[in-house]
């Protein structure tokens, strides 16, 4: 690389080729590639923006679209803040082909990172059509779009909700799928979708990363996650307890075949997720056809676990009431993420007391998120 530019400046011709050098400069700092204009959708979100930063502190350029149904602008705002960097945000809906298509035309986007979706269990069992409809027929718009504007590099955000109850732990990427609530067929069904279009066409290159349990947020407190309405998941209803907001814990169920009787699952950092991104980017560039990888530790922790972990990080007691089981929860989830490690050259560096330590500054700094 270096020798290349050597011998275009002894030449004498530097100037002439100053765009050649800086765009092969551009293209092979660090072991990038020439995908480097990303469009994420859903970017304003809990993990795109996570990502965002990630991408930013690599040089990528970034480019979001959101209808912020479940986001704020805010978090796009605290990004800059973070990278020093701009983002291009488009406020427009997935759905809505004209304006994607017209967002498409207006810039040069080598790869698309898929984060839009909407993602409550307990909202698609009571809202099936509106989750298939915004999940599924957003998917469908966007690759319509790529394709027509000639971009065949995706990354897709699939979760481990695929596997349903999984026969054994730890899950790799070949075991059996199944989900069994509408948010999880719209995932396996876009899954689905996704391989039928890379066997049709062989130009796609797509990377199904299906993710554990992110938690954590950014380590400057400045972005995190930030749920509209009351947390579903565990963590962030932890962190509402230890902020005030919510009075106690409700642990659902303690007669799981598990240690100590709570659930267990792969919690793994939104920013361990985010270069998980990273590296299937990189992954891309090398045509691969379509890849599924599991993103995850590799490491189960019990609820009461994480509830420990967070009191130590946090120096506040989360009060908690044992209920009975959450319908639809299984007992154990935990992945075996060594695909990623062998293929992308990625593992989860951050374990769970950073996990709690950063939700927990993340929460503390602003107890009613990007309001
Ligand atoms: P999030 O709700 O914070 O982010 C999703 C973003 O997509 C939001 O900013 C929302 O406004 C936007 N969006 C939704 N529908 C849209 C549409 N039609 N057009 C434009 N924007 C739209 O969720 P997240 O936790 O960041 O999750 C990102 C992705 O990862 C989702 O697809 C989710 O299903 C998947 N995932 C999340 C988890 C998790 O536990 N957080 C686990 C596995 C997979
Ligand atoms: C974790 C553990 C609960 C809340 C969900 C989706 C999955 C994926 C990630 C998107 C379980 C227990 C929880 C509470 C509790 N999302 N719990 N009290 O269920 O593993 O996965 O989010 O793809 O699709 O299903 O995550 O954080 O809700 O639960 O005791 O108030 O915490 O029973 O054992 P889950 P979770």
């Amino acid at each position: 690389m270096h020798q290349r530019i050597n011998e275009i400046i002894n030449d004498g011709i530097a100037g002439l080729f100053l765009y050649e050098v800086e765009t092969l400069l551009m293209h092979n700092d660090g072991g990038k590639t020439d995908i480097m204009n990303i469009l994420l959708t859903g970017g304003a979100g809990y993990i795109g923006s996570h990502t965002c930063v990630v991408l930013l502190e690599q040089g990528y350029h970034v480019m979001v679209i959101d209808n912020l149904c479940n986001s704020k602008a805010e978090s796009l705002k605290r990004v800059e803040k973070i990278t020093g960097k701009k983002i291009l945000f488009y406020h427009e809906d997935l759905r809505n082909p004209a304006g994607v298509d017209a967002i498409f035309r207006q810039n040069e986007v080598d790869a698309v990172i898929h984060f839009a979706g909407l993602k409550s269990v307990a909202e698609s069992v009571d809202q099936p059509l509106n989750y298939y409809q915004n999940n599924i027929s957003g998917t469908l718009v966007l690759c319509e779009i790529m394709q027509a504007n000639g971009v065949k590099n995706l990354v897709f955000s699939s979760s481990a909700t695929v596997y349903g109850n999984p026969e054994t732990v730890p899950i790799d990427e070949n075991a059996p799928v199944g989900a069994f609530n509408p948010y999880g067929r719209s995932k396996l069904f876009i899954e689905e979708i996704l391989t039928d279009l890379s066997l049709a066409d062989k130009a796609w290159n797509i990377a199904l990363l299906r993710y554990f349990n992110p938690v954590g947020a950014h380590p400057s407190g400045l972005i995190g996650e930030d749920p509209s309405d009351l947390p579903n998941n565990l963590m962030p209803y932890v962190s509402q307890v230890a902020v005030g907001k919510l009075t106690e814990l409700r642990v659902f169920g303690d007669d799981y075949d598990t240690p100590d009787g709570t659930g267990v699952r792969d919690y793994i950092h939104v920013m361990d997720l985010a270069e998980g991104h990273l590296s299937a980017l990189e992954k891309l560039a090398s045509n691969p056809g379509l890849v599924t990888y599991n993103l995850g530790t590799g490491k189960g922790y019990s609820v009461l676990e994480m509830v420990a972990a967070f009191e130590s990080a946090s120096g506040k007691q989360i009060p908690y009431k044992i209920m009975g089981r959450r319908p639809g929860d299984i007992p154990v989830c935990y992945a075996n993420p060594s695909l990623a490690e062998k293929e992308l050259g990625w593992t989860a560096r951050r374990g769970i007391d950073e996990m709690c330590a950063d939700a927990w500054r993340w929460q503390s700094i602003n107890p009613n998120g990007f309001v």
